[in-house]
């Protein structure tokens, strides 16, 4: 756990454009259409894609949040993926309002209702640990069944993604931890079983981490539907293990923060184990991959996290 607590702190890991370098059309277009001018535009680093996300303060007094990319950057695709999901999402659910998506100037655009909050504190005594897991544990069942259509099944898309092992020990690494070596054949065993039980009748966030998270008015709401899928209820909950852990918690106390409620309790004691390890074994994996162009800060933010899923892993395993 060396570096674990070295890091760009939780919401300075973007680097993102300033209101003022996006194209006068862009700028004029977003104001033209919330019928008021930009008095101030916060940008928010929170997150590690290079797009623009921007808390506006209007001359009106409206403020909204806006999220933009240009058409032609790798994760244009996301930003509509992303629109197309919370432009559907329940007025219930606990996410901001989308107001508006488009395209303008070469730029996908979407502008949400500005939720003034924070990103939560996850440290062992943080009130907000509670507040988080029940907020996700809730979500879940009002997201059940899911109110959209036509995603894709987690047994698809969050199997592609969630994996390593077996990738590592087709080549294993020279550098991988004596731990990791000793136990590569069997962790590439262990993180294909989950899969098998991914599937559900819930929609699934599928990408849930501190920085999309922010609590406000003593509720957590949910940021950045990018990545959503069909899935079995537990996903969102679990999810949150490897960053309590990265903000401090043992593996088992941040297990039993999760404990009573309704869908960390739905999945078998294998099938966590198996995530678990599907887990540390994505982030191993991503965290030795080049650096994407303009995020400076999210391998090292893996190589933490996998660490932290690491540690999971073990407690889990008891290998
Ligand atoms: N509606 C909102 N109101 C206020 N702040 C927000 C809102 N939505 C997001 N934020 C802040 O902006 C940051 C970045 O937003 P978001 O997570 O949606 O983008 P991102 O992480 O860059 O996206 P992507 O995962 O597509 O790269 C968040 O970490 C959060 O702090
Ligand atoms: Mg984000």
């Amino acid at each position: 756990m060396s570096d674990l607590f070295s890091h760009p702190p939780l919401g300075s890991t973007a680097v993102r454009p300033s209101w003022e370098q996006l194209p006068g059309e862009l700028r004029d277009f977003v104001a033209a259409h919330l019928g008021s001018t930009v008095a101030t535009a916060d940008v928010q680093s929170g997150g590690f894609s290079p797009g623009v996300a921007a808390r506006l303060s209007l001359t009106n007094n409206d403020r909204v949040f806006i999220k933009a990319i240009r058409t032609d950057h790798v994760l244009a695709g996301k930003y509509r993926t992303e629109a197309e999901t919370a432009g559907r999402l329940p007025s219930a659910a606990p996410a901001p309002r989308l107001r508006w998506h488009g395209m303008e100037a070469d730029w996908v655009v979407l502008i949400f209702d500005d939720v003034d909050g924070r990103h939560p504190d996850l440290s062992p005594g943080s009130p907000d640990v509670s507040t988080v897991a029940s907020a996700l544990s809730d979500m879940a069942g009002l997201l059940t069944p899911s109110p959209l259509s036509g995603l894709p099944p987690a047994s698809v898309s969050r199997v592609r993604l969630l994996y390593g092992w077996h990738d590592l020990a087709e080549s294993p690494p020279h550098d991988l931890g004596d731990w990791e070596q000793l136990h590569l054949r069997a962790l590439a065993d262990l993180e294909t079983l989950w899969g098998r039980h991914a599937d559900g009748a819930t929609l699934v966030h599928g990408d849930i981490r501190p920085d999309n998270l922010l609590i406000t008015d003593g509720t957590a709401v949910v940021v950045d539907w990018a990545q959503p899928c069909q899935g079995a209820a537990w996903q969102d909950i679990a999810d949150l293990i490897p960053h309590l852990i990265m903000a401090g918690h043992t593996p088992e106390t941040a297990e039993k923060a999760l404990t009573g409620l309704p869908s960390w309790d739905l999945a078998a004691t294998e099938v966590m184990t198996s995530y678990a390890a599907a887990f540390a074994g994505y982030w191993t994996r991503m965290s030795r991959q080049p650096a994407p162009p303009g995020v400076p800060h999210l391998r090292s933010y893996q190589r933490r996290a996998a660490e932290a899923a690491l540690a999971w892993t073990m407690y889990r395993t008891g290998w």
